[in-house]
């Protein structure tokens, strides 16, 4: 009685077996739908190289100027162009200093010399904010931070610019 009750019946084996090879063939799909939809997120970010941002170091003065660029932004699935902006020097020792325009009190972009009544000065028009020439916020006026600096580089003569960062943390 013992004996045949391990044997396995002929419905049994085929149960056994299509289960077997159906989930392997079910895996074997499913594997590279899953490793298609969650590799994106995977992907290490495009975030933290440095641009050509097109202009030559010679180029650049004591004056800040306005330097526009795009770069690629990979957000998982979603590929997109985003404009950068900044303004780029040269400080008294010749060292490329490169500043975000971004206003570190609720995000407006602020001008050199934006106020002709504060020449000399990064100005930001929404709240009258006001930063000296190295991205230092003047006491008093909204902003409470100093303007967050580009990572530099120079290759060939030509500037390149990486993220902006915290003063300090640069
Ligand atoms: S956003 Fe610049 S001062 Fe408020």
């Amino acid at each position: 009685m013992s004996e045949k009750k391990q044997q396995v019946s002929r419905r049994q084996f085929l149960n056994y077996t299509l289960t077997g090879v159906g989930g392997f063939m079910a895996a074997g799909m499913l594997v590279p739908m899953l490793r298609m939809a969650v590799d994106p997120v995977l992907q290490p970010s495009a975030a933290g190289e440095l641009v050509n941002v097109k202009i030559a170091v010679d180029d650049l003065t004591n004056e800040p100027q306005r330097v526009d660029w795009k770069i690629d932004q990979v957000d998982a699935w979603y590929e997109s162009k985003v404009d950068k902006a900044a303004w780029v020097y040269k400080d008294d020792n010749g060292d490329v200093v490169a500043l975000s325009p971004i206003c570190k009190h609720l995000g407006c972009f602020v001008s050199w010399e934006g106020s002709e009544e504060f020449p000399d000065q990064f100005y930001c028009p929404c709240h009258g904010g006001r930063y000296t020439k190295d991205g230092v916020n003047v006491p008093h006026t909204p902003p409470n931070a100093p303007l967050d600096v580009y990572e530099t580089k120079i290759k060939d003569g030509m500037l390149f610019l990486g993220e902006a960062k915290p003063q300090g943390e640069a």
